[in-house]
């Protein structure tokens, strides 16, 4: 039977890393795949990370199952660093997923059981894998504007004219913070605009956060997600601990469910009863590792203070290659590379140019010019520059 199977399209990000290893040439710069790096190119294990394996391989004295919705004190923590006090905890059901993307699936699975007639409303552009995970749902999709071509920052107007389409039942897909693949973000004005049309049209949002603290903090990269959560009477969160935990293979995230009133036993078991149809157990060692590392002031200290140096890093960068940009285009066009915020910025100029970039310079960015600002370092900055300049971008 498996000789009917059909090639599936591959993920442009993925075959990115992969054509990356492959290129044999010294001067080459991976700005592909959104996962930090130092100035040498290595992706660390954080400080807290070690302390905690450490800890953990002492004291761990079972490895047995631990429950459908991951450990109760991993969600109580994740439910604290998104939410802060935001929301009552007895507001928010949640589960433990594999990953980010473990919780967007299942947010999505669960729009879908809830109301398959639902259309979710997504930022044109959105990270590739929201798209093909609803696509292969099955699920209708209607996108709305977000990026100006111009300006390089957010089409606000564009946006909100978009998602005033959407009516209850439908649900609004948005980027907590450092919008992926652009960089451009939403000041707390608008989040209060878009919540206002939210409560006007009834849509129920869907909040991914994949990288709190690379923004401008972790307090304030929440703090969209936190004002959603309090104005609306419904919505969903899927949260990633891979970049700000630094534990990308661990898979490691959660899936909330804020709602007021009802059933919410019902709400909980929902959410377990797709983690046991799926995977059963989410995973636990990252999720572990993330708990001791919150409730431990000494290592949520260390933990913060490497994520506030990973995320001044990246600022630093960013302000170096709009300068250098500066210097050799003559003209500030590209200082909204400086505005962006998180690990990406959209450069936004075409597949044959970000293709000419790889060939002449061997710049390894995404197709639709999606850089990885972590991926640069002192050395990697001007080299970068030249190679936009000379492609004229
Ligand atoms: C990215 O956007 O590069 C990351 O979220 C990694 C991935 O899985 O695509």
């Amino acid at each position: 039977m498996f000789e009917h199977l059909k090639a599936q399209k591959p993920d442009a990000i993925l075959t990115l890393m992969q054509m990356y290893r492959d290129d044999p040439r010294d001067q080459k710069v991976d700005l592909g795949v959104g996962v930090y790096k130092n100035a040498a190119g290595v992706t660390p294990v954080m400080r807290a990370i070690k302390a905690a394996e450490e800890r953990l391989w002492q004291t761990q004295e079972s490895k047995s199952y631990v429950g459908l919705a991951g450990d109760p004190a991993f969600n109580d923590a994740m439910i604290r660093l998104v939410l802060g006090d935001a929301v009552a905890r007895g507001d928010v059901s949640s589960v433990a997923t594999p990953g980010g993307t473990g919780a967007v699936r299942q947010a999505f699975e669960l729009i879908k059981m809830t109301n398959p007639d639902a259309r979710v409303f997504v930022s044109n552009p959105t990270w590739p894998n929201h798209l093909s995970i609803l696509d292969y749902l099955g699920m209708d999709m209607v996108p709305y504007r977000y990026f100006d071509t111009e300006t390089r920052g957010v089409d606000f107007d564009g946006m909100i004219a978009d998602i005033k389409g959407a009516r209850k039942g439908d649900v609004v897909l948005l980027h907590g913070c450092c919008h992926n693949p652009t960089g451009a973000n939403l000041t707390l004005p608008q989040w209060q605009e878009v919540i206002a049309v939210l409560l006007d049209t009834g849509a129920t949002p869907m909040i991914d956060i994949a990288y709190q603290g690379f923004g401008d903090g972790v307090e304030a990269d929440a703090a969209g997600t936190r004002a959603v959560a309090v104005a609306v009477p419904e919505c969903l969160i899927a949260a990633s601990c891979s970049k700000n935990f630094g534990i990308y293979r661990e898979r490691t995230g959660v899936l909330m469910l804020v709602a007021r009133g009802g059933d919410k036993a019902v709400r909980q078991g929902t959410l377990a009863f797709l983690n046991r149809q799926n995977y059963s157990f989410p995973p636990d060692h990252g999720a572990r590792l993330v708990t001791m590392i919150l409730e431990d002031d000494a290592l949520r200290t260390d933990w913060l203070a490497e994520l506030e140096e990973m995320r001044v890093g990246m600022l630093s960068l960013r302000e170096q290659l709009a300068k250098e940009l500066e210097q050799r285009s003559g003209s500030n066009r590209f200082g909204f590379i400086a505005e962006h915020r998180g690990m990406f910025s959209r450069l936004g100029t075409t597949p044959e140019l970000v293709q000419k970039m790889r060939e002449d310079h061997g710049i390894y960015m995404v197709g639709d010019s999606r850089m990885n600002i972590a991926g640069l370092n002192e050395a990697s900055v001007p080299v970068l520059a030249e190679a936009i300049v000379a492609a004229g971008v």
